[in-house]
């Protein structure tokens, strides 16, 4: 059993993709689908985004939660691998669900637009991967247009990212002449018109490859591979699996080209499941106890039954069709009865599952994000983290008969990690959060969709929101009470300071030095009432 469990383990490669609207990663993930053979048409995946394209359809969408959720996570194999490819809004509206999902990957491929190279949100991702040291594998894609010089884009990297890059491809051409690439390290050639294994080319210094050029690019392309064998990195697989390199593979997704290149390196070089941290304790992949953490909950997937899908990252043992794992958070058991998989259009109940796996959790509202499972080890699971929100509302309800049932409501919505709730301490009405306006919509849609309750917004009278601790407990205390009526508690009952404004937020930080004012808190259910 340690052994067979040993190579399920090793055979797991749990990723996700990063990268600016626009720079592929649509297209890419339907490349990556189709060799896996999780679907046979390309298109699909991107009919799909399309139809998301506007708000009015998203929320169709929403309704209609079946399609949305089919990308949600793909599993499929390749090889001798399993991959799991966690999908990640693309609207930054939802970049804390984003933020969430990076915690559940062991790897990510940053896709970046040959034209244009880093953006604004792919530093953002890259930087909520640098947290956690994740080993990232950079595409540059769109190399049958115009681009930019391959070395410029290096540069960027190293110097936007601080990541040093070890290009193992060099594009043969680009945009119109744009013929394969030339694999640095093995002097292989992999051509643009086959997608076959590459070929090993005799001969000296990329010459061969040269040869796919028109006559007056060979000797750039000569030259260029020249210096980027002798002046870049080669690859070096701890630094890479450290987070310190990031190796560099040039292509093109929409013509199917390179995308081989990406899942070779994620099988070959991407590390297997990686141990969790639990307080004190390193859960290993391979430890033959079931543990899983929940970063996704997803409500009202069938709309004929209104359920709940927990998607939990597996971190050790075999979690088994029909097994009882015990909740840390209430101590309590909790059957799984029928956990699933979720391939490109499908799903399918999950008999056995290993760390690395990501399963849906039917339930009805008893699993919250955060959420460790175990099969009876008193552990918890750190690391999704929750970001202070950037819009802060009060929900109005126009039937005040409704009081109660909102508040219900919005729990709920909080609890799946929709809204960020704040109960202030003066007990005036709850107060909601978002990082995006998108979210409010999504809140409000809900409310009236799913609870019969229609809400507008009023905006409150904070725009900040703060977590607060101190090392000694006793200051916490001492601000709480001198400020009850700028204080809230979280859904956790842990204190948050609103403010009106950054300006006051920096006046009272001066104020009061001894509290820490934090726009990030690690989720710690155990804390939970
Ligand atoms: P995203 O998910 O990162 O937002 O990007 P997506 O895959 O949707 O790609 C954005 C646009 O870039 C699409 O064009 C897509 O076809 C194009 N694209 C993606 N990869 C490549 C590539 O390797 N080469 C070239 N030339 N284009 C690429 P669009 O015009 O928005 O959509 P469409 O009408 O072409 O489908």
């Amino acid at each position: 059993m340690t052994d067979h469990l040993a190579k399920a383990v090793a055979r797991r490669r749990t990723f996700a993709i990063i990268s600016h609207p626009d720079a592929g990663k649509t297209t890419l993930t339907e490349k990556l689908l189709l060799f896996g053979g999780a679907i046979q048409l390309a298109g699909e995946v991107k009919a799909k985004k399309d139809r998301m394209q506007t708000r009015s359809d998203w929320m169709k969408i929403e309704r209609d939660r079946g399609i949305s959720v089919v990308t949600s996570v793909m599993t499929f194999e390749y090889g001798d691998h399993v991959f799991n490819l966690l999908d990640t809004p693309g609207h930054e509206d939802f970049a804390d669900d984003t933020y969430r999902t990076l915690t559940a990957v062991d790897a990510a491929i940053m896709v970046i637009d040959a034209a244009k190279g880093i953006e604004p949100r792919t530093l953002k991702l890259f930087e909520v991967c640098r947290l956690r040291d994740i080993p990232i594998v950079t595409f540059v894609n769109k190399m049958d247009r115009e681009s930019r010089d391959p070395f410029e884009i290096l540069d960027e990297v190293e110097e936007k990212l601080a990541l040093d890059t070890a290009p193992m491809t060099w594009p043969i051409g680009r945009g119109r002449t744009f013929a394969g690439t030339y694999h640095l390290a093995d002097n292989a050639v992999r051509r643009q018109d086959s997608e076959e294994e590459v070929t090993k080319v005799n001969g000296p210094e990329a010459d061969s490859a040269a040869g796919l050029l028109p006559e007056n690019d060979r000797d750039t392309f000569i030259e260029e591979t020249a210096l980027a064998i002798e002046a870049c990195r080669p690859f070096d697989l701890e630094a890479f699996r450290e987070g310190h390199l990031t190796p560099v593979y040039f292509g093109s997704a929409l013509r199917n080209y390179g995308v081989r290149d990406l899942i070779n390196a994620l099988g070959k070089y991407a590390p297997q499941p990686r141990a969790q941290k639990a307080g004190d304790r390193l859960v290993k992949a391979t430890d033959p106890k079931m543990s899983a953490f929940v970063f996704k909950i997803q409500a009202n997937m069938d709309p004929n039954h209104r359920d709940r899908i927990a998607f939990v990252r597996v971190c050790s043992g075999r979690l088994q069709r029909g097994m009882k794992a015990r909740l840390s958070r209430t101590g309590k058991t909790l059957g799984l009865s029928a956990p699933q998989f979720f391939f490109a259009h499908q799903r399918q109940l999950a008999d056995d599952a290993y760390a690395g796996d990501v399963v849906g959790i039917p339930n009805h509202g008893t699993l919250r994000i955060g959420d460790t499972l175990t099969e009876g080890e008193d552990i918890v699971f750190e690391g999704v983290p929750n970001f202070a929100p950037e819009i802060l509302r009060r929900v109005r309800l126009e039937d005040a008969m409704k009081a109660k049932k909102l508040k219900e409501a919005l729990q709920q919505m909080a609890e799946e990690g929709v809204v960020q709730l704040f109960s202030p301490e003066d007990g005036s009405p709850a107060i909601v959060g978002v990082i995006g306006a998108l979210q409010l919509d999504v809140l409000k849609e809900r409310l009236r969709a799913e609870y019969g309750l229609p809400v507008s917004f009023e905006t409150a009278r904070f725009s900040v929101c703060r977590w607060i601790s101190a090392e000694n407990d006793v200051e916490v205390e001492k601000f709480i009470n001198a400020k009850r009526g700028d204080i809230a508690r979280d859904l956790d009952g842990d204190a948050v300071f609103l403010a009106s404004d950054g300006f006051s937020l920096n006046y009272e930080a001066e104020r009061w030095p001894a509290i820490q004012f934090a726009h990030v808190k690690e989720y710690h259910p155990q804390k939970a009432a």
